[in-house]
């Protein structure tokens, strides 16, 4: 059985005052059933770690370097983030694709050095609204999994997020029938390459992710768990989300 996962992607947000929305996360799960991921920037990643002490949310960076170590200004390598508290770290996600220019193999290069530094890799993959009505979704998406994935993954290092570019903080979400048909394509294609380890695979869903919306996700066939960036800023939206999947 897969353990169903809520990561919250802070993005470029949070200072040392929204650490109170850490205290109030751990008092409202001290012990969920299901896995949950903070990912603050990489600034707050060693001050959240240490606020939730040794409760059992986790925390993430949201980008690595591929180099352990080295002349890369304004990089954080995996190991770094490791060293802080992090368990986890976002990868690939398309603000960094598009920002940084991140290609699949740039991302699989972080994906590897994620791995070397035992955390598990968030890989991000989602289509843009052109490829939407382009009619290639389904192929955008295999192309990045494809490219993206090194023959490591494994169930343990490895969740893999669909990510619709244009559903990202947009407020529109794919009907649950599309979200199926690619977190399905999704799982056949890592059923391909990696064979039964495929079914531990997580495979979550983000964008727009809301209190709303998420049951209805959550109960889509093949999604277990959401990225969830705006509505992860404050307990008092993330929590309800959790509670969808609890
Ligand atoms: O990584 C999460 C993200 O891209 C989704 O953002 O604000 O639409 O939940 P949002």
């Amino acid at each position: 059985m897969r353990r169903k996962l809520v990561a919250g992607n802070w993005k470029m947000n949070g200072t040392g005052a929204d650490l109170k929305e850490i205290d109030a996360l751990g008092i409202a799960w001290a012990a969920p059933r299901v896995e949950i991921v903070v990912c603050p920037p990489a600034t707050l990643v060693s001050r959240v770690a240490f606020t939730l002490g040794g409760q059992p949310i986790r925390v993430g960076g949201q980008d690595c370097h591929a180099e352990q170590s080295g002349a890369h200004t304004g990089d954080v390598a995996a190991e770094m983030l490791a060293e802080a508290g992090a368990t986890h770290v976002i990868l690939g996600h398309s603000e960094r694709r598009a920002d940084h220019g991140e290609t699949d193999a740039i991302v699989h290069a972080k994906v590897e050095a994620a791995h070397r530094a035992k955390l598990t890799a968030i890989v991000c993959v989602g289509e843009s609204l052109e490829q939407r009505e382009g009619g290639t979704t389904l192929d955008v998406v295999a192309g990045q999994l494809a490219a993206s994935l090194p023959d490591g993954a494994t169930a343990q290092n490895t969740v893999v997020a669909y990510e619709p570019i244009w559903a990202i903080g947009t407020g529109k979400v794919p009907s649950t029938e599309q979200i199926a048909e690619v977190h399905g394509a999704i799982r056949d294609k890592l059923r391909e390459r990696f064979g039964e380890e495929a079914d531990g695979i997580r495979l979550l869903y983000g964008g727009s992710v809301k209190a709303d919306n998420a049951e209805a996700i959550f109960a889509t066939a093949d999604v277990d768990g959401a990225l969830v960036g705006g509505a992860s800023l404050k307990s008092t939206d993330f929590s309800p989300i959790v509670s969808a999947l609890e």
